[in-house]
């Protein structure tokens, strides 16, 4: 019916009426500024389990048995994910160990004592208390098997197959012998049926003693197969693809900056290398991050999106919007951070002959990643971060004076800590970029299209995380429409004041369907489906429609805005008219269009329309964009733009 609604509208659109309305005039032979090529980019944080249990392509949680609480560290932690002693067929007990580990990155790994042959054991996949799931396998793909195993003792074959709770096969078997040292063992499994809750199991055809670690099970169709880490989901990178994101911050948000203890600093050496010597580590969200998806991948991953590059490295104090105390670095310590962050710069853009250089081209990669920003801190204040922040960015500006340095302003959008904080970067680092972070509820967007008009036009802006937050219902804050809305009128004020922001990123990017730690994101998923909210199909609209230079554009009657009416006019470089309309209203609006400089020429279109409170679910996607054709009958058009609505206007 909803559906239906729009497509009505779709066809009264640029039909010519002769009711009163608003005249939009586009001076299409002017130049008001360059808009920044990279306003609109992607954030990806490994929050939600974005990552591990996302966009990382491993189908097993906790495949190398070092899941571990930083916080209450418990040696069962350490079994999560598995299951043990499930057949009645054999028998045998099974112990985490680290004596003689595989190295000493990856510490813990389960010993198995068998008695009677047949015992077997399995991993369950991402699995939650609100979606049972588990690994989803489809019939006829097939997927990598790897596993890492030793034996002083055991006399027989490890099989390895795809199973269901119930213990039914989905899969072929493959068998290794383990020998008397760690080693790795490969093959492919193929999915005879398609289930979404499958396990990885193996079975111990033998007796004596087996250790295992570092098990891991990935879909043979993937982005980044060679990679180290293994390589990504394919359909969540298509949707990260279809932002076309013209730069990718990573990994944090408060997990770049480690929180409470600073064992869980995001320490980049820590995500390169062998993915099995890759130090484990507990985020700031509550769980594991198995590092598969590092820094390395990080940059790969930023190549096939043609996305440059953002990364964001800690600045000596502990995230301080989310602990009590920031814990800062001594002067030693930041002496050595500083050097891990050069260091950072060396893997990305040194050549073979530097320490760092030569590991990337190691792992695959001999041409330098382009890296032309760095962020360094996240959501931080005062003088204990902007003191340490001044010690690293000197560091940096000598050593590689190309490179853009972005200072971060806080959590917060106004207020005194962050008209403390921007008056002191203006003063002391008047030539970085400044981070803006800031989360307000829908309408404080609305009323703050302008926010940007009256900022110097020679300092920088990267809005580096911002959402509209809807007032939550069950814990939830909703991805609806109405905050979508929200978010493209106020990105109306970000293409006008495009010479001053010269990036955006909605936050968080994606949340894993039942385990999520934030709401809303922009992109949900569970182990097979994606959810692709109405806030992502604005960020895709405004992407897709990026113009080179701002026109001069405005309605007769003067600001509408107060009426829920919101606008933006830009020319491409092949000369294209790109228009923007948002009514955040409950009203059809009926607008004249009035294209100075075009005539009688076909354009095309794209709405995005419903009803105000209207959401996307796992199959029941009610918002989505449709295209359409029009004619301008000289230099007119007149159009009715639906209630609750986002149109962007192509004329060539
Ligand atoms: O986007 C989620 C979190 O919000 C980020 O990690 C942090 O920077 C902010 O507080």
């Amino acid at each position: 019916m909803l559906r239906k609604t729009a497509a009505l509208m779709l066809a009264l659109l640029l039909i010519p009426t002769f009711t009163c309305g608003e005249t939009l005039t586009v001076n299409t032979g002017s130049r008001v500024h360059e808009i920044s090529p990279t306003l609109y980019g992607i954030f990806f944080e490994d929050i939600n389990h974005a990552a591990d249990g996302g966009l990382y392509a491993e189908l097993l949680q906790n495949r190398s048995f070092e899941n571990e609480d930083l916080l209450s560290p418990s040696a069962y932690q350490h079994l999560s994910g598995w299951q043990f002693n499930t057949s009645p067929e054999g028998d045998g007990l099974a112990a985490i160990a680290d004596s003689m580990p595989l190295n000493a990155g990856n510490p813990t790994y389960v010993s198995i004592t068998v008695r009677s042959p047949g015992y077997a054991f399995q991993n369950l996949g991402y699995t939650s208390s609100v979606f049972r799931g588990g690994i989803p396998v489809t019939e006829g793909e097939s997927y990598d098997v790897s596993v890492f195993l030793r034996t002083k003792s055991f006399t027989g074959r490890v099989c390895v197959n795809l199973i269901t709770r119930g213990g039914q096969a989905l899969s072929d078997t493959v068998s290794f012998t383990p020998g008397d040292a760690w080693e790795k063992h490969v093959s492919t499994l193929t999915a005879v049926s398609t289930s979404d809750e499958a396990c990885l199991n193996f079975t111990l055809l033998g007796t004596g003693d087996v250790d295992i670690d570092m098990a891991s099970l990935m879909p043979c169709d993937r982005i980044g197969r060679d990679w180290p880490g293994g390589g990504v989901r394919r359909d969540l990178f298509e949707a990260l693809l279809s932002l076309h994101p013209r730069f990718m911050r990573f990994p944090g948000g408060c997990d770049a900056e480690g929180s409470w203890v600073w064992d869980n600093l995001y320490r980049w050496k820590d995500t390169v290398g062998p993915v099995e010597a890759r130090r484990e580590n507990w985020n700031t969200w509550g769980y594991m991050q198995s590092y598969g998806l590092g820094f390395y991948e990080y940059f790969c991953l930023c190549e096939e999106l043609g996305a440059l590059p953002l990364p964001v490295v800690g600045s000596g104090v502990l995230c301080q919007a989310r602990t009590p105390s920031e814990k800062p670095m001594n002067e030693e310590e930041l002496a050595a951070w500083t050097q891990d962050v050069l260091d950072l710069i060396e893997f990305a853009t040194g050549d073979a002959g530097t320490a760092w250089g030569a590991l990337r081209c190691e792992m695959g990669h001999e041409q330098p990643f382009s890296l032309k920003y760095l962020a360094i801190g996240n959501e931080n204040w005062g003088d204990v971060y902007f003191s340490r922040y001044e010690k690293i960015r000197d560091a940096v500006r000598d050593r590689y004076p190309e490179i853009t340095c972005i200072v971060a302003c806080g959590p917060v959008a106004e207020g005194s800590l962050f008209y403390a904080s921007r008056a002191r970067i203006l003063q002391a680092f008047p030539e970085d970029t400044v981070d803006e972070h800031y989360y307000m509820d829908s309408d404080w967007f609305l009323r703050n299209t302008h926010r940007y008009d009256l900022y110097p036009r020679d300092t920088r802006v990267f809005l580096g995380e911002y959402a509209a937050h809807e007032p939550a219902s069950g814990g939830t804050r909703p991805n609806n429409l109405y905050s979508a809305l929200c978010e493209a009128a106020y990105m109306t004020g970000l293409e006008r004041n495009s010479d001053v922001v010269t990036m955006s990123c909605y936050a968080p990017l994606m949340a894993r369907l039942g385990m999520d730690q934030w709401t809303p994101d922009l992109i949900w998923f569970s182990g097979r489906d994606i959810v692709k909210t109405p806030n992502y199909y604005v960020q895709k609209l405004f992407s897709d429609s990026l113009g080179t230079w701002l026109l001069d554009s405005s309605f007769d009657e003067g600001n509408l805005e107060a009426e829920g009416l919101f606008q933006t006019a830009s020319a491409a470089d092949d000369g294209r008219v790109i228009l923007k309309l948002v009514n955040v209203s409950g009203e059809e609006k009926t607008i004249h269009l009035h294209l100075d400089g075009k005539e009688n020429v076909q354009g095309h279109g794209t709405l995005l329309a419903g009803d105000r409170q209207d959401t996307n679910a796992l199959s029941r996607e009610k918002v989505s964009p449709e295209e359409f054709s029009f004619e301008l009958s000289g230099a007119e058009a007149h159009l009715t733009l639906p209630a609750w609505a986002v149109l962007v206007l192509y004329v060539p």
